[in-house]
């Protein structure tokens, strides 16, 4: 689960009856290293842990996780924000309680601890604690006195139990135990599961009568989950992006050059359709708005999560307006707020997920899963390219079916979108080869500018994220037409831009000036162009013309490769960059 956070970790076990806890500050090695000092022989048969990124208190051993109560009895691992720790913990005070670290999870243990000493039975000190705590939470407790069984419990954020042959577990995300099963069970909130190594309980927390569920099948191999030979996940995950196209275009190619996508069948087509994400995802976003637009005739809006769940009025129609969430993981907390609420008044509502049975999968009224597999890294890539890739096939849905898409265009995407995976194929290397040589020229720059018009205005601010997320150089992502009106004034020798430059009749003429402006004040380019470009004096890097927006393809892996290369260079964390997690579960 490093990939969530990693920070700090520990565990949490029950040996010879007694609670013990191993800590360390960190990464997860540091906890190993931790372990091997403090613990020689351990055999347990049920543990707990976790990796933490910190939102209440520091990153430091004692407000690393596992949480153990006052009286040394339970443990607890905490994913989320309990909202009124504060007030909770004042009144824990009042009644002799003393805390050792500064998070709302050891005040959440120690409350539960308080209601089993008014309850005795654990499955009901959890719910009586629980009724009283506001906020997201997904909670595993180990219990000294039942040293082989877990409680878990979860409130807007993710928890799973994969069900093994003699052993169990609990996880906020699937590859945590993948090596182990495939069968996993999905949580709800307001439930509470018992689990042993053999059986297990699912509950409601409301008046704890059993709940009946069945499992799901995971189809993720171990394989993908790992590194496959690359050194970093990141790599690997970039390498496998014709891999990922392939996959999701399975089954959406139909006959007569009709695109099929019958989660989409039972809902209308929308009158105006607003997408809501975050991050990389919230980019793919803005790139399909382009092809909703010209494409499926479809007038598209696209706004960042955080921003959207708080505007004071949503001025959303049911009858003309549909909400498409585009989130990886499906657990961002904003994304899913956002869906939430337009779920709250009746909007039509669609989920881009790529994890099966996430938050935002089980909310959202239609559900598109993208088929790419575990992204490991934190930095997203190869997601990015399957959302746009099925947010392609959804313009040519929805156009098709308002039929305004002409068979003969219809057919010429079919043909470009089938021969995309063995095109990237071929170039991959020698985007990396060429990235490699960009990236020793450029790593040391202390800032840049990614420039792009039109549907390379998304993938410049992608470009831009990606290389100060690993790499921590100050980068910006801008419309190029803006430069004049304000950056330009920042360019001088030691201040590189990023130019998409693709060969297309509209905006390559336009872009080539504002090329030319740059030159003008010293600033060196890095123009990402196609063979013919007349870019002069810059480091022109040529890639294989492509139709019009589905240039984005083979631009977008050369902006990945560049930054993953300009990291590695710089010896950054690639996998793991600092203060960012992958799943951003909390506001
Ligand atoms: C985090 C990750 C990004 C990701 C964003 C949205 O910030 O570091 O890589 O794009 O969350 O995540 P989602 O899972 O909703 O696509």
């Amino acid at each position: 689960m490093e990939y969530r956070g990693y920070d700090s970790a520990g565990i949490g076990y029950v040996l010879q009856k007694k609670l013990e806890v191993i800590k360390a500050c960190g990464k997860l090695h540091n906890l190993r290293e931790q372990c091997a000092k403090e613990a020689q022989a351990l055999t347990v048969s049920t543990a707990l842990g976790h990796t933490r990124w910190a939102t209440h208190g520091a990153p430091c051993v004692k407000n690393a996780h596992p949480h153990v109560s006052q009286d040394g009895r339970l443990a607890l691992v905490h994913n989320g924000i309990i909202e009124n720790f504060l007030e909770l913990k004042a009144e824990l005070l009042t009644q002799g309680y003393s805390f050792q670290s500064d998070t709302d999870s050891e005040v959440l243990v120690n409350l539960i601890s308080q209601a089993l000493k008014e309850e005795q039975d654990l499955v009901k000190a959890l719910q009586k604690a629980l009724q009283r705590a506001h906020g997201a939470y997904a909670i595993c407790v180990l219990d000294q006195e039942t040293p082989n069984v877990l409680y878990a419990c979860k409130q807007q954020a993710p928890l799973i139990c994969g069900l093994g042959i003699g052993e169990n577990f609990i996880a906020s995300d699937i590859p945590a135990f993948l090596n182990y099963t495939r069968e996993v069970l999905f949580l709800e909130d307001h439930e509470l599961l018992r689990l042993t190594p053999h059986s297990y309980e699912l509950l409601k927390l409301d008046d704890l009568t059993p709940i009946k569920r069945d499992t799901k099948e995971i189809q993720w191999s171990m394989q993908a989950a790992q590194k496959g030979g690359y050194r970093h996940f990141m790599l690997k995950e970039i390498f496998e992006q014709p891999k990922v196209i392939t996959d999701c275009l399975a089954g959406r190619l139909g006959a007569n050059y009709r695109v099929l996508l019958p989660e989409l069948d039972a809902q209308a087509i929308p009158k105006h359709l607003h997408i809501v994400a975050c991050g990389t995802s919230y980019h793919a976003g803005l790139w399909a708005a382009h092809l909703f637009q010209s494409i499926a005739k479809v007038p598209t809006t696209v706004e960042i999560a955080s921003e959207f769940r708080y505007k004071e009025e949503l001025l959303l129609d049911a009858h003309c307006d549909q909400l498409l969430v585009i989130s990886q993981s499906g657990e961002t907390a904003d994304t899913l707020a956002a869906l939430d609420m337009a779920n709250a008044i009746k909007i039509p509502t669609i989920g881009l997920c790529n994890v099966l049975g996430s938050s935002i999968a089980r909310s959202a009224k239609a559900v598109i899963y993208t088929q790419a597999g575990p992204e490991i890294s934190v930095a997203s890539t190869k997601a990015m390219t399957s959302q746009m890739l099925l947010l392609t096939c959804m313009a040519l849905y929805y156009a098709q079916r308002k039929e305004c898409l002409k068979a003969s265009v219809a057919q010429e995407f079919f043909d470009k979108l089938q021969a995309l995976p063995q095109i990237l194929e071929a170039q991959l290397p020698s985007m990396q080869e060429r990235a490699k040589q960009l990236a020793r020229k450029f790593a040391k720059s202390q800032s840049f500018f990614y420039l792009g018009r039109g549907f390379c205005f998304p993938l410049a601010l992608e470009g831009a994220l990606k290389l100060k997320e690993l790499s921590y150089i100050h980068a910006e992502g801008y419309p190029a037409g803006e430069m004049k009106h304000g950056p330009i004034a920042l360019i001088d020798p030691t201040f590189p831009t990023f130019v998409l430059a693709p060969i297309d009749q509209l905006l390559y003429p336009k872009i080539k000036s504002n090329l030319v402006e740059i030159q003008a004040r010293q600033g060196q380019v890095i123009a990402l162009t196609n063979p013919g470009s007349d870019l002069e004096h810059c480091e022109r890097w040529e890639i294989p013309a492509f139709a019009g927006p589905l240039a984005a393809f083979l631009l977008l892996p050369c902006l990945q490769l560049f930054s993953y290369e300009v990291a590695d260079y710089l010896g950054c964390d690639v996998d793991q960059p600092r203060n960012l997690a992958k799943s951003v579960t909390v506001e």
